[in-house]
C-alpha cells in the first residue's frame, strides 16, 4: 500500500485523483542498538527513509504531486534537484507515462542519482551553477509554459511528505520528544511539522516534538540568517544556498521550541560511518547530518537522556557511495589461495 491509500483522509485527493503508487512509505522506525546506548539515550530511533522505492523520502511527496498533476491534466513534469527529487519524479513519470524534465546543477550531484533519472527516462539538463540557479530557471519556465512544477514549492509535495510524521506517531503511539532531520530546501522540515500538528489535532498524539534541523556548515543559510551564494559541503543533497521553504523551516523551529544548527563535513562523515559500522544502516551524507548534530547536542547536555528521539535517515547510502568510500579502507587486493588469505586476515 502506498501513502495515498494509507493516509487518504489526510491528503488532498478525491475520486477524480488517479491512482499512483510505487509502495512508497511504510518505512521502518528502527530502534538504535548501539549509538543510543553509547550516548546514554534510552529511546533513539532511526526513520529509515532510504527504503523508499527510489531510495529517499522524496517518493512520499512525489506520488501525491504526480497524482494531482495528472488529475489537473499535466503531461510534462519538471523539477530542479540535487538528485533525489529528480530520481523520484522520473520514476513516477515513467510509471504514469508522462514526460519528465529535470534540471540539476552541473557536476554537483551524485552519479547514482543521475543514473536513476536517466534510467527512468527523464530528459536531464545539467545547468551550470548551483541548485538555487536551477530552481530559479525551473520556476520561471513552469510559470510560462504548460509544465508542472514538481519541486517542494508545489504544496502537494509537502502534503505527501507529512505522512512520515504520521507513521512515526503510529509506530511510537505518540509523537517523539525530538525529531531531527537534515535541512536543504527546507520542504521536509515544513512537511513534518505540518504532519505532527495535524495528527495531534486529530487526537493521535498527546504532544508535539521539538523540531531539530541540521544544515552543513558550508551550506547553512538558515543558521547564518542570509542566503549563501556558493554553498559547499560533501552532503550534495543539501548543498543549497537559498531554501524555498525558509519561512516554513523557521516557523517549525520556533513554534516547536526546536533549533536549526550547522555541522561540519567531518562531523557528517564520521556520523555516517558510525551509523553504518555500529547500526548496520547505510545512509547518504545529508542523512548523517542530523545524527552528527544529535551527537553534539548530547555532549553539550542539551538532550534529556530519557527523551524519545527520532533521527530521519532521508536517503540511502547507495545513492552516493563515492562520498563514503573516501573514508574507509579500500579492499585488500590479493593473488593467492586460502592459506595466504588466512595469513593476511590474521585468522
Ligand atoms: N536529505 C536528502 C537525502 C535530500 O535529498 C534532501 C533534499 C534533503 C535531505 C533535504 O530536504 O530539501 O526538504 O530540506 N533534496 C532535494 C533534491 C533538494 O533535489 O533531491 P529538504
Amino acid at each position: 500500500m502506498g501513502v495515498i491509500a494509507r493516509y487518504r483522509e489526510y491528503l488532498p485527493v478525491g475520486p477524480a485523483t488517479p491512482e499512483v503508487d510505487l509502495h512508497e512509505g511504510s518505512t521502518p522506525l528502527v530502534p538504535s542498538r548501539n549509538i543510543g546506548r553509547a550516548l546514554g539515550l534510552e529511546r533513539l530511533f532511526f526513520k529509515y527513509e532510504g527504503l523508499n522505492p527510489t531510495g529517499s523520502f522524496k517518493d512520499r511527496g512525489m506520488v501525491v504531486a504526480v497524482a494531482k498533476a495528472l488529475e489537473g491534466g499535466s503531461r510534462v513534469l519538471m523539477c530542479a534537484s540535487t538528485g533525489n527529487t529528480s530520481a523520484s519524479m522520473a520514476a513516477y513519470a515513467a510509471r504514469t507515462g508522462v514526460r519528465a524534465i529535470v534540471v540539476v546543477p552541473s557536476g554537483e550531484i551524485a552519479m547514482n542519482k543521475l543514473s536513476q533519472a536517466l534510467m527512468y527516462g527523464a530528459k536531464v539538463v545539467a545547468l551550470k551553477g548551483t541548485f538555487d540557479t536551477a530552481l530559479d530557471a525551473v520556476r520561471e519556465l513552469t510559470s510560462r509554459y504548460p509544465v508542472a512544477l514538481m519541486n517542494s514549492v508545489n504544496p502537494n509535495r509537502l502534503e505527501g511528505q507529512k505522512t512520515a510524521a504520521f507513521e512515526i506517531v503510529d509506530a511510537l503511539g505518540d509523537a517523539p520528544d525530538y525529531l531531527l532531520l537534515p535541512v536543504g530546501n527546507a520542504g521536509n522540515i515544513t512537511a513534518y511539522w505540518k504532519g505532527f500538528r495535524e495528527y495531534h489535532k486529530a487526537g493521535h498524539s498527546t504532544r508535539l516534538p521539538r523540531m531539530v534541523g541540521a544544515q552543513a556548515e558550508g551550506a547553512a543559510p538558515i543558521v547564518a540568517g542570509h542566503p549563501i551564494a556558493n554553498p559547499r559541503t560533501v552532503a550534495s543533497a543539501i548543498r543549497i544556498g537559498n531554501p524555498a521553504s525558509w519561512e516554513g523551516a523557521t516557523s517549525a523551529r520556533d513554534e516547536s521550541g526546536g533549533l536549526i544548527a550547522a555541522v561540519t563535513d567531518t562531523e557528517i562523515l564520521s556520523a555516517q560511518i558510525r551509523l553504518a559500522n555500529t547500526e548496520g544502516l547505510f545512509a547518504e551524507p545529508a542523512s548523517a547530518a542530523p545524527l552528527a548534530l544529535l551527537i553534539r547536542l548530547v555532549m553539550e547536555g542539551k538532550i534529556e537522556k530519557d527523551s524519545t528521539t527520532v533521527v530521519v535517515l532521508t536517503g540511502s547510502g547507495l545513492k552516493d557511495p563515492d562520498a563514503a568510500l573516501n573514508n574507509v579502507e579500500p579492499p585488500i587486493e590479493l593473488d593467492g589461495d586460502a592459506r595466504t588469505l588466512a595469513k593476511v586476515l590474521k585468522l
